[in-house]
């Protein structure tokens, strides 16, 4: 059977995963977090006390790790490290930062590409990260960039911490956000880069409803889904 994937890429922030996985709930498709396979790895690493920059420890210790990805009933994806569930563990400020150093070393990007191409020829996606369109997926059925100005997504994010009832200080998280989109652009490998065949989306002025209707017209245009 041939499957249908949706590739968005774009820097931390942008509004990914939120407008994904409201995609692939429209669209019946599953919802690939890509970010929270790396999150994994970062997180396993750090318990081990393996820095996420030392590219010995990393090599050491990779081969230890086994990483599954698995769904509930409600289309939930939860990230099991050695068998265990770690889905929730890896949403912390320190395991962002980690996670976009450790997505770095050659050894962890050639550990979980095919797992993630694997997903994408068994089932229709919706898959999100940062090379999607570029390297995992190149011949992805529909490819976006989903981006927004450093400014808005730092205020998305404080606003979204403040809403949780968590400490949250502008212009800390606009710094961590500008490290890790220069981490993430500038890396050797696989760095997050528009693809030629994608389409940019802009969010920094539109509402998450109003980008999920606009992607989900260029679906209908390309694929008549
Ligand atoms: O999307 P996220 O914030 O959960 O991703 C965490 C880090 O993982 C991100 O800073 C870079 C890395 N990453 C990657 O290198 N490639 C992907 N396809 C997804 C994430």
């Amino acid at each position: 059977m041939k499957t249908v994937s949706i590739a968005i890429d774009g820097p931390a922030g942008a509004g990914k995963s939120t407008i994904a996985r409201q995609l692939a709930h429209e669209l019946g498709f599953r919802y690939v977090d890509t970010g929270a396979i790396y999150r994994t790895v970062a997180y396993f690493m750090d318990l081990w006390g393996v820095s996420p920059k030392d590219a010995d420890g990393v090599n050491r210790y990779i081969d230890e790790l086994t990483v599954g990805i698995e769904y509930d009933e409600s289309g939930l994806q939860h990230m099991m490290m050695n068998g265990m569930d770690v889905t929730n563990d890896i949403r912390t400020q320190e395991i962002s930062q980690k996670a976009s150093l450790i997505s770095a070393h050659a050894c962890v990007r050639e550990m979980l590409l095919d797992m993630q191409r694997d997903m994408a020829k068994q089932y229709n996606v919706v898959m999100d990260g940062r090379d999607i369109g570029t390297v995992v997926l190149p011949k992805a059925t529909v490819k976006i960039f989903l981006t927004a100005s450093a400014e808005v997504r730092a205020k998305r994010r404080c606003d979204e911490l403040t809403a949780k009832g968590q400490k949250a200080k502008y212009e800390t998280i606009l710094k961590e956000i500008q490290q890790r989109d220069y981490q993430d652009t500038h890396r050797d490998i696989a760095p997050l880069k528009m693809a030629r065949d994608s389409i940019k989306v802009d969010t920094s002025e539109m509402t998450i409803a109003e980008v999920v209707a606009a992607i989900r017209e260029i679906i209908r245009e390309k694929t008549g889904l």
